[in-house]
């Protein structure tokens, strides 16, 4: 397997595969890889000839420095689960803070048509300024035909479509379902800090949206809402930060929701970020 630490060496080799005709897919990651981003990889390389995984802990996203301190880094684990999926088809880049950011590790600025101030932009300060300095870099080295995201994070999905759109940038992105443990828990890097006790009552997250779902066809946003925060009220291991109802194309919560959801054109969504001891763990369900 191929792997890269340097944005100039990446980006030549890059540009011999595609002069040789390859057609290259993306997938951004943080590392820590588990099965929910291999989804990605394995999806990126039925669609390309080559897959770059990008692994680097992109400090400009984290709004808490602790979160950001104790983000695992499994670079060697990371590196052998990919083989797993392809030997000679997926290229790794994992570069350092200064291969990215230089000397001066600062987001832009970006304005996403006001879908960066929902939910985790309201709750994490900055966080998609930084998601989206390094995004438009890696497009910028990696120079994808495709992209390849997860709807486990479905507000940064709409952003990078957006900014896609909006910078005019020359790749197609590819949304993926969200990747799940059997019990239900989305699969995430965070869950190894979950401790056992933690660990097993979290499925809770994803039992209370499949319920919020089924109450959603005949309760308001509101009687929804409520229901879930009496939930979690009722649950003392898990500790509820948002639960929100919202229109997919602008992520604003609803208010009113029409008559029949299911005739309806517009789509809604629900979002809920939940703390399990310090650790904070965000899902999200179609509702129709
Ligand atoms: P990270 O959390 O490592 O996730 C990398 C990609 O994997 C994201 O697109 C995420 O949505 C997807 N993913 C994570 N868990 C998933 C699951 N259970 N099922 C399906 N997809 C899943 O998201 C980031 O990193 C960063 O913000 C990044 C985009 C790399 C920018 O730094």
């Amino acid at each position: 397997m191929e792997k890269f630490k340097n944005k100039k060496d990446l980006s030549t080799h890059v540009k011999v595969l595609k002069a040789q005709g390859s057609t290259i897919g993306f997938v951004p990651t943080m590392g820590a890889l588990h099965f929910g981003h291999l989804t990605l990889v394995t999806k990126g390389l039925r669609e390309n000839d080559i897959v770059v995984v990008s692994v680097f802990v992109n400090p400009t996203q984290f709004d808490n420095e602790e979160d950001l301190v104790k983000y695992p880094r499994t670079l060697e684990a990371d590196i052998e689960l990919l083989k797993t999926v392809s030997k000679d088809k997926i290229i790794v880049y994992a570069p350092s803070d200064k291969d990215i950011y230089g000397n001066t590790i600062e987001s832009e600025v970006f304005t996403f048509d006001g879908l960066e101030f929902e939910m985790e932009g309201a709750f994490r300060h900055g966080h998609f300024d930084g998601v989206g300095t390094i995004i438009k870099r890696l497009f910028e080295i990696v120079t994808p035909d495709a992209a390849y995201f997860g709807e486990k994070d479905f507000q940064q999905l709409q952003i990078i479509k957006k900014l896609v759109e909006l910078h005019h940038l020359p790749v197609k992105i590819v949304g993926c379902s969200i990747h799940r443990a059997e019990d239900g828990l989305a699969m995430s890097s965070r869950n190894t800090r979950l401790s056992p006790e933690h660990r097993e009552i979290a499925p809770t997250i994803y039992n209370t949206l499949k319920s919020a779902k089924d109450k959603f066809s005949t309760k308001s946003a509101k009687e929804v809402s409520d229901w879930v925060t009496k939930q979690f009220r009722e649950q003392p291991l898990l500790e509820l930060e948002y639960f929100i109802i919202a229109d997919v194309a602008t992520l604003k919560p609803v208010k009113q929701k029409s008559l029949d959801i299911h005739k309806e054109n517009r789509k809604y969504r629900a979002f809920i970020a939940v703390y399990a001891g310090d650790v904070r763990l965000i899902d999200n369900i179609a509702l129709n």
